[in-house]
Formats: structure tokens, sequence, C-alpha cells
């Protein structure tokens, strides 16, 4: 077993043990929203920068695509041919059982993003990746050098996640602490090993399977996108909490940086 994989099969079965929690949370309130015809979960910031990108006809992946709730959204919003990837079989199978009785084509895999075949390279005008993706991957070069291979030629990559600053707070389930205590480093080699659950939508807590959550700077993140021949060509920082984890740190100000969208271009 790689080393990637001892982690990535990990999270794989906490990510399956997770969704029913999830699903009970949500499952009813996607199925209405999606009743509306060209239903987006998709909210600005990220709105006017994917309006940008131009979407109409383009052929979209999103990795890490969980219940395909946002695939199904860029759908609407016109996009053409839509494959979602993610680790949970539980997850893919929700998102495609969604999307086809709400009639939106498009095709959900299951695949650890390391190994998504050939038959998907050079395939995409748009990579897609929304929150809670960069942290599950052991290895951030690695990651993009296949976010590069999913690209056609001059294919463009859209990031909107949490900003790296946000890991060194205390998350809003940690009382009695200073939401604006800087209580983890920055530079951290190791990832965090947790059995606390990831039922950040219901707020049920249970003891979970083992997962690896892996902290990347700005830097890593940002070198990692230049280091695979992808050229950065927007990046716009944030006070806006998209995890539900800093709401306080939000809500209480000062503003301090908690998501960022980035956008990067196949040379
Ligand atoms: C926080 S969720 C993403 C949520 C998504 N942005 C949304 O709002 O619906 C993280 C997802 O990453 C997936 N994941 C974790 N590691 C993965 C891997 N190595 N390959 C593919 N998917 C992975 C998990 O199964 C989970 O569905």
């Amino acid at each position: 077993m790689s080393d990637y994989k001892k982690f990535t099969q990990a999270n794989r079965e906490a990510w399956n043990e997770a969704m029913p929690y999830h699903q009970k949370a949500n499952a009813d309130k996607w199925d209405k929203a999606f009743a509306t015809p060209g239903f987006s979960a998709i909210r600005e910031p990220a709105v006017a920068l994917i309006s940008e990108l131009n979407i109409q006809g383009q052929k979209i992946a999103h990795l890490c695509c969980n219940n395909g709730v946002e695939l199904m959204s860029l759908k609407n919003m016109g996009a053409g041919e839509c494959v979602g990837f993610d680790i949970s079989d539980q997850a893919i199978q929700e998102a495609q059982e969604r999307a086809d009785r709400f009639g939106i084509p498009c095709e959900f895999v299951q695949f650890d993003i390391y190994n998504i075949s050939e038959k998907y390279h050079n395939k995409f005008d748009i990579v897609y990746i929304s929150i809670g993706c960069l942290g599950w991957m052991p290895a951030i070069g690695r990651f993009f050098g296949k976010v590069a291979e999913l690209l056609n030629e001059s294919g463009e990559l859209f990031i909107h996640e949490s900003h790296p600053f946000s890991e060194m707070l205390p998350a809003d389930n940690l009382e009695n602490v200073d939401p604006l205590k800087i209580i983890e480093p920055y530079f951290k080699k190791e990832p965090y090993i947790d059995n606390d659950g990831i039922d950040y939508i219901g707020k049920t807590t249970y003891k979970s399977k083992t997962m690896y959550w892996f902290v990347w700077t700005l830097s890593d993140i940002i070198m990692g996108i230049i280091e695979n021949g992808l050229k950065l060509r927007h990046f716009s920082e944030y006070p806006d909490d998209i995890s539900t984890l800093h709401l306080k740190n939000q809500e209480m100000g000062p503003d301090i940086p908690l998501s960022y969208i980035l956008i990067a271009e196949k040379e």
C-alpha cells in the first residue's frame, strides 16, 4: 500500500461512515431545493468569478464533490459535460441518485483523486474545487499534478477554499477559548489524526473511524500549482467563513482571512 493510500483509504471509510449523518440532516433540504428548476447552491463571491469563467457548455470536473449539489448547480448554470469525483462510495451514490431523479445530467464516479484513470486526462475545461477538499490530501504537489493531467490545454482551475490562516484558530465547538487565540501552528508537517467525527452538518457527535487531515500553507498551495505548469490568474481573500467551523471568528471580528478564491490556467 502506498503512503498516500494508507491515509486516503482511512479517510474513505470515515467519510462513508459520516455520510448517513449528513444525509439525515440535509437530504430533504437538497431534494426540496432541486425540485425548483435551475436551482443553484453556489453563492457570492464565487458566482461572480464563475460567471467570468464563462462556463456555458464547458466540461467541468469537480474534485471532492461529496453529495454533488455544487456540480448539479454548475450544470444548472449552463455547464456542459459535468463529472464529479469523490472517494466516498456513499457520497457518490447519493449524488448520482439525486442527479438522476431530478434529470440533471451529471456523472459521479468513485475515485481517490490520486488514482483518477487516464480516461479522464486532458478532458476538462475547468477543474472546480470547493470548501474542505485540500486538507484531505496527503501530498499537495501530486494533487495539483492530477489537476494538471485532467485539464485540457488552457483549461482553468477554480478553488474556493477555507483560508489556511483559520487552521490556527479554535473551531467554534471549542468552548472557553478566545476565538482569536492562535492555538495551532501554521507550519505543520504531520497530519492531525482524529476520531471525533465529521458531522459538522447535523452536529451529531460520535466516536468515528480514524481520519487524517493535512494543513497546507498558502505557499504550499501556490507552489504546488505553479510547479505543475499552471499559471496563477486570480487570488482573492475574504473574511467569510465557508467552513461553518469558524462562524465566531466571522461574527466577532476583527476581519481576518477565512476563505479565498484562486484561479489558475494551464499553460
Ligand atoms: C468536506 S467534503 C467536500 C464538500 C463539498 N465542497 C461540498 O460542499 O459539498 C470533502 C469530500 O472530500 C472527499 N475526499 C476526501 N479524500 C479524498 C480523496 N483522496 N479523493 C477523493 N475524494 C476525497 C470526501 O469523501 C468528502 O466527500
